[in-house]
């Protein structure tokens, strides 16, 4: 792989050891995925920050790189961590222990304790044909897609060592030719919320696998329905990219999405859509004991609604109620008056974790509700969760009733 002269300084431990080891880590992927060079990127936002997945081993190495030095170059925000450091939620203390370990050794590294898989809701906005090494695969979808950045789908370790030495490899999506359609999907079913739109890619993301899909046609869809959409396709199917014609910037047109690429086509139904929704249902009855909202992070829009349904009503004592979002949406929607009506109503909204990457399962739940079709896709190996999936209506039902009707 061609490197410039910085580079092979940064290769040859001239700006430390770290910086070398981050260069290792971005020159065998590059070899593995034939990168003829490096590119410079401008941010980065690393992943894999639970316990879960970072371990005890992964924990010691997090801590040896920022004792010996590391700090990232550019701007690297963090993702959501295993813990809500704003309260107590009654997790095990060792495991809270852990994860803030993790959380230190990379805030002492430079990386910003945003803890949130939706940095593009509040400030880290990548621009068009932006260069950029995010790892967090609903935010890669959405980043490539909805904000027309360039990005593959990191590791945390990549994208550590992205933000280490501001490079990447250029292979993948950073590369015009990558981002072409593969397989045209036409939707004749109207798709009415944010679970319809996540049925729709988890069912096309199984489907497809991590090819690029062109939806035809969609009716005005909102940012948190194309996140919605992004989320699924992105656990079902591991896409990183799709196009949404005369929505997506790269998709003003059929013509645009594939630039003369052959492609198949896949019809959605109510049929299809309704089978999406099938298989993020593993519950057998319409009990939980657990209700979570937020899987992408809400946005300031869905903590609205969430206030308005909620409203002079009360979660029922059988069940709880996590409202997953980060200190930045947080903050706005405290200051707006929607956190005090969710909290009035016995929920709580959580900042910093999530279901799927934080430990939930510790408190004994057994079966959780939830609209995401991310946390639905993942919460039955993850924490060992039934799960009924549905819109956030039906979730808020669940939660006020320990269960929803038909
Ligand atoms: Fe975000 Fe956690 Fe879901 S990181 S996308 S809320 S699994």
């Amino acid at each position: 792989m061609y490197l410039t002269d910085t580079e092979k300084r940064m290769r040859d431990a001239e700006m430390g050891e770290p910086v070398r080891t981050a260069m290792e880590i971005l020159m065998a992927l590059g070899e593995i995925y034939g990168a003829e060079k490096l590119i410079p990127i401008q941010n980065a936002h690393v992943a894999g920050l639970s316990l879960k997945s970072h371990g005890l081993a992964g924990t010691g190495w997090a801590e040896d790189m920022a004792n010996r030095g590391a700090r990232v170059c550019i701007p690297t925000t963090m993702n959501v961590i295993g813990v809500d450091r704003s309260r107590d939620l009654h997790l095990p203390q060792a495991w809270v222990k852990d994860q803030l370990r993790i959380e230190a050794a990379y805030e002492r590294m430079g990386c910003l304790g945003t803890s949130s898989c939706v940095p593009y809701y509040f400030g880290f906005v990548p621009r068009f044909q932006e260069h950029i090494a995010w790892a967090e695969s609903s935010a890669v979808v959405f980043t490539n897609s909805v904000l027309g950045a360039r990005d593959n789908r990191e590791a945390g370790p990549s994208a550590l060592a992205s933000g280490l030495t501001g490079r990447t490899p250029l292979y993948g999506l950073h590369l015009e030719e990558n981002r072409r359609g593969d397989v045209l999907i036409k939707v004749s079913v109207p798709l009415t919320n944010l679970a319809d739109y996540g049925a729709l890619g988890s069912y096309v993301g199984r489907i497809i696998g991590n090819r690029v899909p062109v939806f035809e046609k969609f009716q005005e869809p909102s940012i948190e329905d194309l996140v919605y959409l992004g989320a699924g396709l992105a656990s079902s199917g591991g896409v990183a990219m799709f196009h949404a014609v005369g929505v997506t910037p790269e998709a003003p047109t059929i013509e645009s999405a594939f630039k003369g690429k052959k492609y198949e086509v896949l019809e959605i139904t109510a049929k299809e859509l309704e089978e999406g929704k099938q298989k993020l249902t593993s519950a057998k009855d319409r009990k939980a004991d657990y209700v979570a909202i937020g899987c992408p992070h809400c946005s300031l829009n869905q903590l609205k609604e969430l206030a308005t349904l909620l409203q002079g009503r009360r979660v029922n004592k059988e069940t709880t109620l996590w409202v997953h979002t980060n200190v930045a949406i947080k903050s706005l929607a405290k200051q707006l008056g929607y956190v005090q009506v969710i909290e009035d109503a016995g929920a709580v909204v959580t900042q910093d974790l999530c279901t799927i990457l934080g430990n939930p399962e510790a408190l004994g739940f057994k079966t959780l509700a939830t609209n995401s079709p991310k946390m639905a896709f993942y919460a039955p190996g993850s924490n060992g969760l039934d799960v009924w999936y549905g819109s956030v209506e039906q979730c808020i039902e669940t939660a006020l009733h320990g269960f929803w009707s038909a």
